[in-house]
């Protein structure tokens, strides 16, 4: 299957599995998927356009690759407009730490430019792809929503009886041996797997939108999602041009690990890696030192002698996405790779950390209500002032 390597590792919409404890190489990525990495002139760029300081996630290299977001930042120096796009496959009543990773940059990206925003739920997705009623599948979305919601985005909306329409025009451009060929769907799969990606695909085009955007077809669309999801959009990036609308554009984020290492992703569907937002703060601590894959070394002596290996230490690695104080995090760098900060120590920093993000997000979520899902779920009218 074309999103297979050739080599050890493998990132698809389904899995990913990397070739060592240091994780997935994303420069290979990079080559084999044909984006473009993140260069610091970029980072500037928008932190100029913006007038506010980059994201910690952008410094750190956490989004590490794109597709043509120069073209999203000339249109936006011009004041033209453009959306942004992202999404859940609700596979599971909590959301994971991993999963907060787009939606915080969504989050920062929709505060920074003041842009419309799509976020779609997937629940046709999960029903298609896993043991689950329609009915679970439509429940697991609403209480995302609530999640999603508790994020803080100003407003968001997912469908409209136009939408529809996209979703045809792509599904009469694409054939079964594309999607084959992209997603490696072969003649078992059901019929609906077949024509999910053209479901994806739809809201990257702005007349999915018309009570957003007045009918107008060429807005352009900018998507923060984990790499994982960039087969959906190279067949999106594909239909563009041949349907008249602009290709989206892409800002990728590189995956929080697995707790037993990143070796693979933290998953919804493999319980013991993930550390879930409803998870409560002792959870987390005996998650944290019970599975929390450590670089550091067998003994104290040996550990003080020779130090910690940050770069496969899942703690340090989950410090750098949740610890946003720059200086804290250079200082626990060089006392890990030392010797002078042992293991234990290293973790007791991370459990305060996720403890109190995790907190935080509950006690949000414990003010969405209802009403509010139902609200956010409406196609309406959107405000923003480009
Ligand atoms: P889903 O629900 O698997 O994931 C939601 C978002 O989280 C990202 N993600 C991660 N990011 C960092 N570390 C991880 N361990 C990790 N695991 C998941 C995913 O890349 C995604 O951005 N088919 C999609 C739903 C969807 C969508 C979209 C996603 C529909 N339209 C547009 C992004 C953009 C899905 O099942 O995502």
């Amino acid at each position: 299957m074309a999103t297979t390597d050739q080599d050890d590792q493998l990132v698809t919409p389904w899995e990913v599995t990397a070739a060592s404890q240091k994780g997935v190489d994303y420069d290979k990525l990079i080559k084999k998927f044909g984006s473009t990495k993140i260069e610091d002139s970029l980072i500037e760029r928008i932190a100029r356009l913006t007038g506010k300081p980059a994201h910690h996630l952008m410094r750190r290299g956490i989004i590490f690759s794109h597709r043509d977001v120069g073209l999203i930042l000339d249109a936006y120096e011009k004041g033209k407009p453009f959306f942004l796009y992202t999404g859940r496959g609700p596979s599971s009543e909590a959301m994971h730490l991993g999963h907060l990773i787009p939606f915080v940059f969504t989050k920062y990206l929709q505060d920074v430019f003041d842009v419309p925003l799509v976020i779609q739920m997937t629940d046709d997705e999960k029903f298609l792809w896993k043991d689950m009623s329609v009915e679970e599948a439509r429940r697991l979305a609403s209480e995302n929503a609530k999640d999603i919601i508790a994020f803080g985005f100003d407003k968001e909306k997912t469908s409209s009886p136009d939408f529809y329409k996209t979703i045809l025009r792509v599904e009469k451009c694409v054939t079964v041996n594309q999607v084959k060929g992209i997603f490696g769907f072969n003649d078992s799969d059901c019929i609906g797997k077949i024509s999910f990606p053209a479901i994806q695909a739809a809201p990257s085009f702005s007349c999915s939108f018309p009570q957003i955007f007045g009918g107008k077809k060429d807005i352009a669309c900018l998507i923060p999602c984990a790499i994982d999801q960039d087969p959906y959009f190279r067949m999106t990036r594909d239909v563009a041009p041949r349907l008249g609308y602009p290709k989206p554009a892409l800002l990728h984020s590189t995956f929080l690990p697995a707790l037993q290492g990143a070796m693979t992703k933290m998953s919804a569907s493999e319980a013991s890696t993930s550390i879930y937002l409803t998870d409560s703060a002792d959870d987390i601590r005996d998650k944290i030192n019970k599975y929390a894959y450590s670089g550091g070394q067998s003994t104290v002596e040996e550990h003080r002698r020779v130090g910690g290996n940050v770069d496969v230490d899942v703690s340090y690695q989950y410090l750098t996405f949740f610890l946003e104080d720059d200086e804290k995090l250079a200082k626990i760098e060089k006392d890990y790779s030392s010797g002078a900060m042992l293991t234990g120590d290293l973790k007791k920093e991370l459990i305060s950390v996720v403890q109190q993000v995790v907190a935080e997000h509950q006690q949000r979520r414990q003010q969405v209500t209802e009403q509010m899902v139902q609200e956010f779920m409406t196609p309406r009218k959107l405000k923003y002032s480009s």
